[in-house]
């Protein structure tokens, strides 16, 4: 069996780009299983679905018609051939995604597309449930978080350098929401994994965390 390294954790705790480093050291694959929610809300808008219309978005959950290619280190993302990857990372994106996600069926239907990216040499998966439902198997999972304060700094500081305005008060606010909405929610809610190894983030640079599951990882001898 592949070996998978889940990363899991709350809203702008750095899983996506903890999760590339490890996977970028390991050279093992990486699964970003909020692009595929995202790219399911993306499609559903494209096609004039409804983001309540279940038998619809399975159908679609099932033909997703993506491919994930690396071009100079980065990964782009084809939605019907078409490069989606900035828009992808969009507010009204995540928004669209975060509707799709709740419903069971839909997830059901992701289950067998995140599951088929476990491939040798191994796979490094980030998201809210890889190591509670998908990969409950895994070897090494991590359940990475800091505080709302510190993960609404980061947004800010990342939407700065991209020469948006921002509010960090808001920011907070709104992170602190969208945790009580992931928490509290009835299907695949956030929760670290019984066996999961707990990383606050709040006073670790990415190289401290990226280290720290490295030497989890070579703990297990899974590199
Ligand atoms: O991590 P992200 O912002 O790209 O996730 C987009 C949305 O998908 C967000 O609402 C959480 C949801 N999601 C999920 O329910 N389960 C996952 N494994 C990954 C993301």
């Amino acid at each position: 069996m592949t070996a998978v390294i889940t990363i899991d954790g709350p809203v702008s705790s750095g899983k996506g780009t903890v999760a590339r480093r490890v996977a970028g050291a390991l050279g093992w694959h990486l699964l970003d299983s909020g692009a595929l929610y995202r790219l399911l809300g993306l499609h559903a808008r494209n096609c004039g679905v409804a983001l309540d219309d279940e038998p619809a978005l399975v159908a679609l959950a099932r033909e997703l018609p993506v491919r994930f290619r690396e071009a100079q280190g980065e990964m782009v993302i084809l939605l019907q051939d078409q490069d989606v990857s900035d828009i992808l990372r969009t507010e009204e994106v995540g928004e669209l995604a975060s509707r799709v996600a709740v419903l069971q069926p839909v997830r059901d239907a992701l289950m067998a597309r995140q599951k088929a990216f476990a491939e040798p040499p191994g796979l490094v998966a980030d998201g809210r449930d890889m190591g509670t439902v998908v990969f409950t198997g895994a070897p090494l999972k991590i359940y990475l978080t800091a505080s709302a304060e510190e993960r609404a700094r980061r947004r800010y500081n990342q939407l700065k350098d991209k020469g948006f305005g921002a509010n960090l008060a808001a920011l907070v606010e709104d992170i602190r929401a969208r945790d009580d909405r992931d928490i509290n929610r009835p299907v695949a809610p956030l929760r670290p994994a019984d066996d999961a190894v707990q990383i606050d983030s709040t006073d670790m640079s990415v190289d401290d965390v990226v280290n720290r599951i490295l030497d989890e990882a070579h703990q297990r001898q899974l590199a």
